[in-house]
């Protein structure tokens, strides 16, 4: 059995991912900034599976609260094998393009938060010599737009992040497993109708199944890699014009 900290438990992927590792026994503990939900929640996945599920309270952007959220979940937890990052926000965009407040807010909540978490959890697996990290990315760090770029630069740099602490946990013998996500049907891209569009449970599916088969990176669903692949050789001179 796992202890697995899912951290922004209310996104719809989480709870996917959430109910199948509490449906093979592992313990989870939901952290998010809406405790009321996350407490309905562990209380669905204890229902459904009899497996240990703790809510908590976590903010992405409060970073001095970090350090003790971590202790106190090791405690509730009783130890910490896993951790899967799945909080991120698009926040105001066309506001965030203009007012340095709103560009800072979507960076931290994307990033900086990440960065902090993530170096907890990292030191905690390495001392260990053991564990898992997932960390849930998009497809829109890929290639800065003219659309999207203050949340896509912040997944960019959430992914060389990641990048850089799998070579680190790799002599510990920690996976860090980078999940590049395309359009994925949750409260983030309510109303967008892409075609490409998939649902959250099997979304969770293709992440379990590279969590299982120790992937470094992998595209969720696979048609963005290739995808990804012509978007990243389009010449910038190009690229600046089109309305990716
Ligand atoms: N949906 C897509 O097409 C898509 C594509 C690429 C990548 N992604 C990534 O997939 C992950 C899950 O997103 P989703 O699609 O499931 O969207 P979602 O339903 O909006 O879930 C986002 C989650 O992040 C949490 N969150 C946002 N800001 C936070 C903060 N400051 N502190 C703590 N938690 C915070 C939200 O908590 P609240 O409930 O409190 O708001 C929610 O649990 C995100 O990292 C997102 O960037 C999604």
């Amino acid at each position: 059995m796992s202890k697995i900290l899912i951290l922004g438990a209310t996104s719809p992927i989480a709870r996917a991912l959430a109910m199948r590792f509490a449906a093979e026994g592992n313990a989870v503990f939901l952290a998010a900034r809406d405790f009321v939900e996350a407490e309905r929640l562990a209380a669905d996945i204890r229902i459904r599976t009899g497996a240990v599920a703790i809510p908590g309270v976590f903010d992405a952007a409060e970073l001095y609260f970090h350090a003790t959220f971590f202790e106190k979940t090791i405690a509730a937890l009783g130890g910490l094998d896993g951790v899967i990052l799945c909080f991120g926000t698009l926040g105001n965009e066309a506001a965030a393009q203009t007012s340095p407040d709103e560009a800072v807010a979507t960076v931290n909540q994307n990033f900086t938060g990440a960065v902090s978490l993530l170096t907890l959890a990292a030191r905690h697996l390495e001392q260990q010599r053991s564990g898992f990290i997932v960390v849930i990315g998009s497809v829109a760090g890929e290639r800065g737009r003219a659309k999207n770029y203050v949340y896509g630069s912040a997944k960019g740099a959430l992914a060389t992040f990641a990048q850089g602490l799998r070579a680190r946990m790799a002599r510990a013998g920690v996976q860090v497993l980078t999940v590049k996500l395309g359009t994925v049907d949750t409260r983030m891209t309510w109303g967008r109708d892409s075609g490409l569009v998939v649902a959250p449970e099997a979304a969770a599916d293709k992440i379990i199944a590279a969590w299982r088969r120790k992937a470094e990176v992998v595209y969720v669903p696979w048609f963005w890699r290739p995808i990804m692949g012509v978007v990243r050789m389009i010449p910038e001179r190009i690229f600046k014009r089109t309305a990716f």
